[in-house]
């Protein structure tokens, strides 16, 4: 089972093309899996506790509950503008969830892995937690990500992390394949060292209302990160009452893959999580794996509102169409690295790879066969190959299978670089070939139909592969081909898709450019010009 999981996004705020690059990658990887034939689930959703959104909905004077779900439906909606496959939704307020979170709660206490303290330092209202003295800076000051600090003395119920930390140590050190990519493992390594306090795990209620209640000491309720953690495994099932409706546990865990952002990989998945599943009694085997993606960033600027720069995702659908921000955002980001999002990258990569690249391919190969062959293929036998066809035939196979290495590797931009590759190769392969001249000569016949076979077979196979990324696109491009992806599996994905006597249908354009307003206004202009030159009808 592949069971992938993304972070849960907070509800204090409305939907940033951050929040969409890490669904959409998570997307990507759950499509490419389910391709493969892999059994998958994909998990996301919205974190709706904590203080923030407490004081979003006193300012807007509604239940933090209210406030909560409204926001959450902007992520709903945006996640299916953007055709998010997933199979689980993890709203932390669902009472199933709660319930567990409850019993895990329980559970630690039981073992004797929480205590009681009161704990005099100082506090982040923005990041809702105390700080140390590690955070401060030289001169003594916290720096300006942890807001607004204030002294606070209070009880709470601590986990006892640091009980944990030498195992977590040694399981991270001899399980590389915890943390993708190394360095952020080895940033994880070294942040273990630090890792020298407890995790308060509680906000006492008459500070904080919204969260989840402890069980046994009603002053009390859920820190929010400790209560998020959870989700992972609440949403797939664990300790879930008899006849939920929720997945088999023991069928899902662990997860495969934790889509993550960098900046909660130190200290919440990398050591909270973890330590906290040990604590649990999960063994070494059933610990998750974290992929850890960078940030994109505006002109090398962090996203904020103080900025002024925060990019709303629907605004890029409404101008550029759903699928090309969704090919854009994972080929032009490597995954584990930063990125800047650059609008006019997203419209040149577009117009180079989808709509001048494959597009014109698509178009062309399809508009030859029914010009020149009635719509109809036929299939050449292999040993027809002349040196040109047969390297067109090998540069598809190894494209195939860098791709797939690639996804399989999390690598989304290389494996599209690949496919991309080969495409280039079919166009110079048409050039090379100049089927409007073979079609002039009737000895030239066999040629003709050789060369369209593997230009069509190359559309039916990058076609077929983009579907993880491009759906809808995909779904078209195999249409006018009349292949139906449901019989291909990449594993097995061999020459001679398309069989003797196969027809195609006429092409219609799959990726229209993607034209700037001022582009728009001269190509109406030049048409309408064109249309004030033609003799009237009358
Ligand atoms: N609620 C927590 C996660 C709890 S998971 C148990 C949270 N929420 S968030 O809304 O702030 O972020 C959600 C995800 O979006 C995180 O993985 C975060 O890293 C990611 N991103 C937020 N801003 C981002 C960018 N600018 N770029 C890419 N991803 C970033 O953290």
């Amino acid at each position: 089972m592949f069971y992938i999981t993304t972070a849960i996004d907070y509800t204090n705020g409305a939907p940033h093309i951050g929040h969409a690059y890490e669904k959409v990658l998570a997307d990507v990887l759950a499509r490419w899996h389910r391709m493969c034939g892999e059994p998958t689930y994909l998990l996301t959703g919205v974190d709706q506790h904590g203080q923030k959104v407490q004081q979003k909905a006193e300012a807007a004077d509604i239940p933090p509950l209210q406030y909560a779900q409204e926001v959450t439906h902007k992520f709903t909606a945006l996640w299916e503008r953007l055709g998010i496959s997933y199979d689980g939704w993890a709203a932390t307020t669902d009472p199933r969830h709660e319930a567990c979170v409850q019993k895990i709660l329980t559970m630690l206490r039981d073992k004797g892995c929480l205590y009681k303290k009161v704990y005099k330092g100082f506090y982040s209202v923005r990041q809702e937690q105390f700080l140390t003295d590690k955070e401060r800076l030289e001169d003594g000051t916290f720096g300006e990500e942890w807001g607004q600090v204030i002294e606070l003395e209070e009880e709470n119920w601590y986990f006892n992390l640091t009980a944990h930390t030498a195992w977590l140590k040694e399981y991270v050190t001899t399980h590389p394949e915890v943390v993708t990519p190394e360095f952020r493992r080895q940033d994880l390594l070294m942040a273990i060292e630090r890792a020298t306090h407890d995790l308060c795990i509680t906000r006492p209620k008459k500070r904080l209302a919204w969260g989840i209640p402890l069980p046994f000491d009603p002053d009390f309720v859920t820190y929010v990160w400790f209560d998020a953690l959870i989700n992972y495994i609440s949403f797939a099932g664990y300790l879930a009452e008899e006849g939920s409706d929720l997945p088999d546990f023991t069928k899902l865990w662990p997860a495969a893959c934790e889509v993550i952002g960098k900046d909660i990989l130190i200290p919440a998945h990398g050591i909270y999580w973890l330590c906290t599943l040990h604590a649990m009694g999960f063994a070494d085997e059933q610990m998750p794996r974290l992929l850890v993606h960078g940030w994109l960033n505006i002109k090398g600027k962090k996203m904020s509102k103080s900025l002024g720069n925060i990019v709303d995702p629907n605004d890029l659908c409404d101008f550029f169409g759903p699928e090309a921000l969704r090919y854009y955002l994972v080929r032009d980001t490597k995954t584990g690295y930063d990125s800047d999002y650059d609008p006019e990258r997203l419209k040149m990569i577009y117009n180079t790879e989808l709509a001048n690249d494959l597009g014109n391919l698509a178009n062309r190969s399809l508009n030859m066969c029914l010009r020149y062959c009635g719509g109809v293929v036929h299939r050449p036998a292999a040993e027809q190959d002349d040196e040109l066809s047969a390297a067109l035939r090998n540069s598809l196979a190894e494209a195939e299978k860098t791709f797939a290495e690639q996804m399989h590797a999390y690598n989304t931009a290389d494996a599209l670089a690949a496919l991309n590759a080969h495409v280039g190769m079919c166009n110079g392969y048409i050039e090379q070939k100049q089927p409007w001249v073979l079609a002039k000569d009737p000895e030239k016949q066999a040629e003709l139909q050789l060369v369209l076979y593997h230009l069509l077979e190359s559309c039916v196979h990058v076609g077929y592969l983009l579907g993880c990324v491009l759906p809808e696109a995909s779904a078209r491009l195999l249409e006018q081909l009349q292949v139906d992806p449901a019989g291909l599996r990449p594993q097995t994905l061999a020459w001679g898709i398309l069989t003797e006597g196969h027809t195609v249908q006429a092409p219609s354009p799959v990726f229209p450019r993607i034209l700037s307003p001022e582009e728009k206004e001269k190509m109406a202009a030049k048409a309408a010009a064109k249309a004030a030159r033609k003799p009237s009808a009358s």
